[in-house]
């Protein structure tokens, strides 16, 4: 029985991932983080240097991969290579270095598989029950994790049947729990660390608990206008600031 913590998408924003460690603290043995350590946000070294003090086993996402280097950013949009290059001029060469190492997912362990976007396809973005039909069928388990989409759900295949699922996290309580039925396969997404757009400013992540079969889906508030402070001396694309207010 482990108690995993599963974040994704902290996107170089420190503020959000430090407010997330230390609401899930005390809470979890083993941590993995599903890709786009850096990208958008002002502090790529220092979420990288976080990510490896927390020992989190981490999988490469299309952004670690952009801003080392490791591929083009054509795919990318203007805002979004703007970063990327932004990024790239910042990075010290030991955690270059880090994030050209990555492993590709799936990553798989426990009986459990981690992927930054699609099962068959690290890039490729599962946003609709059709979109995940692939990924369901031939993941090696019945539960997968994935991220990329930056929004908090999933989506589960019961029969021929697959349908997506979005929990409504309150403001009061933070955290919502989801019983896993055992005949059902699972692509589980724990949200976004430090972009979420989902509609939910709030940083997003997951714990799971192996012995118990259930999911408890987080959102915890942290000092956005912090980071769009940090953003904005930074020179990043005015849009990216504003986006992380909204959730969007
Ligand atoms: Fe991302």
């Amino acid at each position: 029985m482990t108690r995993y913590l599963i974040l994704s998408d902290v996107h170089a924003n420190l503020t959000a991932l430090e407010t997330a460690i230390e609401a899930a603290k005390g809470r979890w043995d083993e941590g993995i983080c599903l890709g786009d350590v850096v990208g958008y946000g002002p502090d790529p070294n220092e979420a990288i240097e976080r990510v490896r003090s927390l020992g989190l086993a981490t999988i490469r996402g299309n952004h670690d991969k952009a801003s080392s280097g490791m591929e083009g950013a054509d795919e990318f949009n203007p805002i979004a290579r703007a970063a990327v290059d932004w990024t790239q001029r910042q990075l010290e060469p030991e955690n270059l270095r880090w994030l050209r190492e990555l492993p590709r997912g799936p990553l798989t362990r426990d009986g459990l598989t981690f992927v930054h976007g699609a099962v068959a396809d690290e890039d490729e973005y599962v946003f609709t029950p059709e979109g995940a039909a692939e990924s369901l069928r031939i993941a090696p388990s019945p539960l997968v994790f994935f991220g990329h989409t930056h929004v908090q759900g999933g989506f589960l295949l019961r029969g021929e049947r697959v349908d997506g699922f979005r929990p409504s996290v309150s403001e009061a309580a933070g955290v919502v729990t989801m019983e896993l039925d055992g005949d059902a396969r699972y692509l589980i997404n724990p949200g976004s660390i430090g972009q979420p757009r989902d509609g939910d400013p709030r940083a997003a992540f997951v714990l799971f608990d192996s012995g118990k079969r259930a999911i408890e889906f987080w959102r915890v508030p942290y000092d956005i206008e912090a980071v769009q402070q940090r953003m904005d001396e930074a020179g990043l694309p005015e849009p990216l600031i504003l986006r992380i207010a909204f959730g969007r």
